[in-house]
């Protein structure tokens, strides 16, 4: 299989030394990652700016920055994916201006225009073709019923939901409590696993997904 994985935050830059981001550690996509080089796949990871030393054995690793970056490199190595599994969390939004320079802190306004930025799997879904995509649903609460609802908008074959307010679940930590929620509408719950395994478990997702398709 021949496996795209998107990871970690975005950054959108207000000026030269100040961003938005959010609190993404990569931890689960180079998870995501390293199963699947690990089970034998050729694997392409484009990654936003984290702490993490990509996997060993990748066929490419692609450092991004914005989201508008994110999505321009995953939909150049899409041509040449058999599936897309989007874990990145990525900036909805994107201040209107970046300022050249560095404002200065009296020169501070009292607010910052945001635009939105595109959102990056409804905007590859127009080229998914035979392709399977995976995405990730971070809520805070009712983690299925938004996970459902984005799986339909987004056209994906598998969304992995979690509540990351959860202690054990989400940001930064090792582990995770996630739910597969599936196109014909059933959910499987997860018990708190290792990000590693999880990551497996998706990869083992995928490649049946694939399979199934291809018959
Ligand atoms: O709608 P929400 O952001 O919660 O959806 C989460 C899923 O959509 C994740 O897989 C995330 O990577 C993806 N996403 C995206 N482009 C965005 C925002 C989120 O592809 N602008």
């Amino acid at each position: 299989m021949r496996l795209l994985v998107s990871a970690g935050p975005t950054r959108e830059f207000v000026d030269p030394v100040r961003f938005l981001s959010n609190r993404s550690t990569g931890k689960m996509g180079y998870a995501v990652a390293r199963a699947a080089v690990e089970a034998g796949h050729e694997v392409v990871l484009v990654s936003g700016p984290v702490s993490l030393e990509p996997p060993p054995g990748l066929a490419a690793f692609v450092p991004v920055v914005s989201a508008r970056d994110m999505l321009a490199a995953l939909r150049r190595a899409l041509a040449a994916a058999d599936a897309l599994v989007m874990t990145a969390a990525v900036a909805d939004f994107r201040p209107a201006r970046v300022s050249r320079r560095k404002i200065h802190k009296g020169a501070m306004p009292d607010s910052i225009r945001l635009v939105p930025n595109p959102d990056i799997l409804a905007t590859l879904a127009r080229r998914k073709g035979r392709r399977v995509f995976i995405g990730f649903a971070a809520e805070t609460e009712r983690a299925v019923a938004g996970a459902a609802r984005k799986l339909r908008a987004k056209g994906l074959d598998l969304v992995v939901a979690n509540d990351v307010t959860l202690p054990g679940a989400g940001f930064g930590v090792d582990t995770n409590i996630v739910t597969f929620v599936r196109p014909d509408g059933t959910a499987e719950a997860l018990p708190i696993l290792p990000k590693l395994d999880v990551a497996r478990r998706i990869v083992a997702e995928a490649e049946a997904l694939l399979a199934r398709r291809a018959r």
